[in-house]
């Protein structure tokens, strides 16, 4: 390390003297603080579309009366439970709920960035991707990097589970998430979800006969992740809807 790279404030060990009162004593440096940041940010694996996906750079939509008030509402929700988290969060995780394009991967994001910057540990796995490492974790060959992704999933501080339900079920899929959703609510850990599966937990109508529209949104997350995963979730989780949005990718394009 170079000379100039050294922090002035603490000469590099991470504390630097305070003095309180006439008190001498110890406090750990602002640098400290950045570079756990840094080191977090860069364990979280956030896929490079979303890297910089923040609360800033979410549009609350005031041109479009309906999914202002619904955009503004997952906003707060969202911000005050980056916050707050852990001692002035009624539950500890969050479920983004909605159809497909209505930003529920972008604020999930924007949370988690906002509590590693705080420190906490979050890391991002994409459902079917971890499904799938997991899957290849039995192969011997291939097994210990996967089987390490595992670990991770189920140890770490925060985790993010985007598009949750975007498989199609199998026993093996449902006795899996459920045995993930499991250990962490057992332990106490949170988690984060985004899905657009629907649930009347979440305030989603039946499915209306002859829907058009996206697949995905027509199965219900009881049918995709199994009954007993789904309740632990919504006993871990505070609820956060987008239904009804416009999907922003479609609206970009026109
Ligand atoms: N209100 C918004 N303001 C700014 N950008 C937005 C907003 N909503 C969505 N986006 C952007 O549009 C794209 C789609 O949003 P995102 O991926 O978060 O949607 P999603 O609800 O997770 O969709 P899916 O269910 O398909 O995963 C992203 O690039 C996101 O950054
Ligand atoms: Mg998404
Ligand atoms: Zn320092």
């Amino acid at each position: 390390m170079t000379e100039a790279a050294v922090c002035p404030r603490c000469q590099g060990t991470g504390w630097k003297l305070v003095d309180r009162d006439g008190i001498a004593g110890v406090e750990r440096c602002d640098c400290y603080q950045q570079e756990r940041g840094g080191r977090l940010v860069e364990a979280a694996a956030i896929p490079a579309l979303f890297r910089n996906a923040s609360f800033e750079t979410f549009s609350t939509q005031p041109e479009n009366p309906v999914a202002h008030r619904a955009l503004q509402t997952a906003v707060t929700v969202a911000a005050s439970y980056a916050r707050e988290y852990p001692a002035g969060v009624k539950k500890l995780g969050l479920m983004f709920i909605g159809d497909p394009g209505t930003g529920k991967t972008h604020l999930a994001v924007s949370v988690i960035r906002r509590l590693m910057a705080r420190g906490f540990e979050c890391v991002f796995f994409d459902y079917q991707n971890l499904l799938e490492r997991i899957r290849s974790s039995y192969d011997q060959s291939s097994g210990a990097a996967q089987r390490e992704a595992y670990r991770t999933a189920l140890d770490c501080e925060i985790l993010l589970l985007d598009d949750l339900g975007a498989h199609r079920v199998t026993d093996w899929v449902e006795d899996t998430v459920t045995s993930l959703i499991t250990y962490r609510y057992n332990n106490n850990k949170p988690v984060i979800v985004t899905t657009n599966l629907r649930d009347s937990e979440a305030g989603d109508a039946p499915v209306p006969s002859g829907m058009a529209g996206d697949v995905s949104s027509r199965w219900y997350l009881s049918e995709r992740i199994g009954i007993r995963a789904r309740s632990r979730l919504f006993e871990m989780c505070r609820v956060i809807s987008t239904r009804g949005v416009e999907d922003y990718r479609m609206r970009k394009n026109r």
